[in-house]
């Protein structure tokens, strides 16, 4: 075994975060684990695992988990500010932070709030909220689709659907872009204090929300929430209103990205795009190949619990793994050419929504959401003219800040 640390690539390099398919093949080829060196805070180096077998199998390893505090001494952390509490203590209680028992207790909640049947009866109002945003958006002449379409509607379809009353839903998107703010790679202490701030008051926010609804019960996604609480004493007051901000943050940035990453591909692949526009391709394919094609999150995160020896070297206690969700989906060894968009596609065991115990909760939502998104794009759009963009720089995420586009 060995632990010798050679950096095998640098995920924030410009070239990468512009196009990280070619060092994914490299990787894949070369060093199917190797260790990635970044300057960012909070990311010294992790070993980033790049075959589709492996990201599979590491992630549903249970040496591999959330809570490296319980591994670690608290000197190897750095000292949280006062200031930056509020955000740490709520980010602590979210289920994706978690590893078992918690973790099962916290997402016991959210298997009847995301039940098949359950989302398909939010079509129609998911597709009232996307008609109203396709309004806002210029008939004639190039417009930002990130910020003027997919990141509002993002943002509205999760607050809608946590019970968020749509004359609140400007407040709430401006809470969700500080915070998001403050979570960033990007980021200074005054930013942080800024999102901890706005996390305390969107935290009250769900508790008046919740005290109301009790007071007057209704059968929707934040009543069934409600009820799976009271039904048991398994959940904390404030475990719930944490994992209602972490449905509003899970359930908003990875479906705006899906939408400017998807625009991207198809304007890239115009022979592609006229097939779906000619009504030669099956929506739930569709959205299952542009996951696989440029997956909004492309990292798994977790921390070796114990030494772990994996795929020949030793992992050691504490240290960071990264399982490359966005290089598992370009495995040829799963997907047959696999740089190629191919809206037809028979195989979808794409791992964009992860794998193991935290498989993204709201896949079903996801998928019906940007099923529904992308109809109407095909329908409405005769062609995808790119004329801006600008890549976010982040680790974990691959999408879009801007994406100017001319459809007329
Ligand atoms: C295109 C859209 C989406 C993508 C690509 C996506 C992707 C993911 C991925 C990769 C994970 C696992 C992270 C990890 O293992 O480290 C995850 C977890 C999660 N996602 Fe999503 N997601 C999307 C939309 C949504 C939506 C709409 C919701 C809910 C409203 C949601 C709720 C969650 C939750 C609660 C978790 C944590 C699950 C757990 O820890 O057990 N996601 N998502």
């Amino acid at each position: 075994m060995s632990g010798l640390r050679r950096t095998v690539f640098r995920p924030l390099d410009p070239d990468f975060v512009e196009d990280p398919y070619p060092t994914y093949d490299r990787l894949r080829r070369e060093h199917p684990i190797g260790w990635a060196t970044t300057p960012a805070q909070g990311y010294a180096g992790f070993w980033f695992v790049s075959r589709y077998a492996d990201v599979n199998a590491g992630l549903k390893d249970d040496r591999f988990g959330r809570e490296v505090a319980k591994v670690l001494p608290p000197e190897a952390f750095v000292p949280i500010l006062e200031a930056h509490r509020p955000l740490y203590a709520m980010i602590a209680q979210w289920m994706l932070f978690k590893d078992p028992p918690d973790h099962a207790r916290l997402r016991r909640i959210a298997a009847p709030v995301f039940a098949l049947r359950q989302v398909n009866a939010m079509r129609p109002r998911i597709e009232a909220l996307i008609e109203a945003a396709f309004a806002q958006v210029p008939e004639y002449g190039p417009f930002d689709i990130i910020s003027d379409f997919s990141s509002p509607l993002s943002i509205d379809i999760v607050s809608d659907l946590m019970g968020v009353p749509e004359e609140d839903h400007p407040l709430v998107r401006g809470w969700v872009r500080e915070i998001t703010l403050s979570l960033d790679l990007v980021r200074t202490p005054e930013r942080i204090a800024a999102g901890s701030r706005r996390a305390a008051e969107l935290v009250a926010y769900f508790g008046a929300l919740v005290c109301a609804r009790r007071a007057k019960p209704k059968d929707d996604f934040l009543g069934l929430l409600i009820a799976a609480h009271d039904a048991g004493s398994f959940l904390t007051e404030e475990e719930l209103l944490a994992s209602c901000v972490l449905f509003l943050f899970a359930g908003h940035e990875a479906s705006s990205l899906l939408i400017g990453n998807g625009l991207h591909a198809l304007a890239q692949n115009p022979a592609e795009y006229a097939r779906l526009r000619a009504g030669e391709t099956q929506g739930r394919l569709v959205v299952s190949e542009l996951l696989r094609y440029d997956s909004p999150q492309q990292i798994a995160f977790r921390h070796a619990l114990e030494d772990v020896d994996f795929l020949g070297v030793s992992i050691r206690r504490g240290q960071t793994v990264g399982f490359g969700l966005g290089s598992a989906n370009r495995d040829p060894d799963i997907f047959a050419d696999p740089d190629r968009l191919d809206l037809s596609r028979q195989e979808t065991r794409h791992l964009a929504f992860g794998a193991g115990i935290h498989t993204c909760a709201g896949s079903s939502l996801a998928n019906i959401e940007a099923e529904m998104v992308f109809a109407v794009i095909a329908r409405r759009f005769p062609r995808i003219e790119i004329i801006a963009a600008q890549r976010q720089e982040s680790i974990l995420v691959r999408g879009l800040t801007r994406l100017v586009i001319d459809c007329g």
